[in-house]
């Protein structure tokens, strides 16, 4: 069995395209900062300006390109209408506006910076995150809502507490709410400050209240995160397990439930996975990649959809070969208990994988007395 490797010819070119898009991100996110800059040197602001038109025309091309793509493929609406599309828009229309009106600046330099969300292609992190947002979006605007009721409570009684003393600072109730946010925030710039005692013990409340409202979104984030990715392992193992020719004649929840008990995993080249003698806890299926059976005089070599490590669970004896990775493997692991539990529930299954085994230990049994 041999490796496929890519072919060459034209790898290459979305490569150079991501490097060129990666560098007018920059390029733009620099030229929007220097042009603010009011006494700068002539060579920084030339250097700024050819900045801002070389990015502005890669991202202008870039527009065209991903819109001619979608139109061919009938969904130019579809493209414009997504958040891809409509930052790609935002950015590329101030820019050439800016060209014609100087007024309008401001406007690119703003535009400029939004270059800066076109990193999310490059940072699937950036999607995970935006997915979170969505998915925890009602939660996240009940802690918010939690914390603007706060911050009105504390700022509006804050006033009352330091009205006296400070009238010249503390002189609404909407001037108290910026000191609100400040202590809430523990940011605390020292514009506003109590001087009262009662003012001083509830601004120092209102701090420890503010750290702990703030923890609720980090808290709400951070566990989203985290179901997101397992959400997304599990929908990868998933498609792999379909893929998998002895699973692929079961239903989707048979699948759902198979892949729960799979654990992918990477295996580098060159590496034992399973030793001759040593007692089974596992068998494995081969998702990318290719392993070698180390037989006598042939060795084997298993390369996607196949698995290996099943006659030691099948026999209850100890391994009867090394298996070593000759790529580097996407492997999916089934544990001794797992194999068990899905034996028992699928017993189809069970008989397939022991038809596998006997017929390789026929085999190896031929190997082992060769002139039989
Ligand atoms: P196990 O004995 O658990 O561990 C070594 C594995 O090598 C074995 O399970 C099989 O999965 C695999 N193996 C052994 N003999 C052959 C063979 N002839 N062809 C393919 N795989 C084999």
């Amino acid at each position: 069995m041999t490796t496929s490797v890519p072919s060459g010819t034209r790898a290459w070119l979305p490569i150079a395209a991501d490097c060129i898009l990666a560098i007018a991100i920059v390029a733009s996110a620099f030229g929007a900062m220097a042009s603010s800059i009011p006494d700068r040197d002539a060579l920084l602001g030339s250097i700024a300006l050819a900045a801002v038109r070389g990015s502005i025309a890669v991202f202008t091309a870039e527009f065209a390109l991903r819109a001619w793509a979608a139109i061919q493929k009938g969904h130019g609406a579809t493209y414009v209408a997504s958040f891809a599309g409509a930052i790609d828009l935002a950015v590329v229309l101030p820019g050439w506006a800016a060209l014609f009106s100087d007024a309008l600046a401001s406007a690119a330099g703003i535009a400029g910076i939004l270059a800066l969300l076109k990193l999310w292609r490059f940072l699937p992190a950036l999607a995970i995150l935006g997915a979170v947002l969505m998915r925890e979006g009602k939660a996240l605007a009940a802690a918010l809502a939690a914390m603007l009721v706060l911050l009105a409570l504390v700022s509006t009684f804050m006033f009352h507490l330091e009205r006296e003393a400070q009238p010249e600072i503390f002189r609404s109730i909407p001037h108290a709410l910026w000191w609100g946010i400040v202590t809430m925030a523990t940011v605390g710039y020292g514009d506003m400050a109590p001087v009262t005692l009662a003012g001083r013990v509830f601004g120092g409340l209102t701090m420890t209240l503010g750290i702990a409202m703030f923890a609720v979104p980090a808290g709400i984030i951070a566990t989203g995160f985290a179901d997101e990715l397992r959400k997304r392992e599990v929908m990868v193992t998933w498609r792999s397990v379909a893929r998998v020719p002895l699973f692929s004649r079961l239903d989707a929840n048979r699948v759902s439930e198979i892949a729960g008990m799979l654990k992918p995993g990477i295996v580098p080249a060159h590496s034992v996975i399973v030793r001759r003698g040593d007692a089974a806890d596992a068998m494995f299926f081969v998702m990318e990649g290719e392993v070698e059976v180390e037989l006598q005089p042939h060795p084997v070599r298993l390369g996607p959809g196949e698995f290996f490590g099943e006659m030691a669970l099948v026999s209850g004896l100890r391994r009867n070969a090394t298996v070593s990775s000759v790529t580097e493997c996407r492997l999916l692991r089934l544990h001794v208990a797992d194999f068990r539990r899905l034996a028992e529930a699928n017993p189809e299954i069970l008989d397939e994988i022991r038809k596998v085994a006997a017929g390789r230990a026929g085999r190896d049994g031929e190997q082992a007395t060769p002139g039989r």
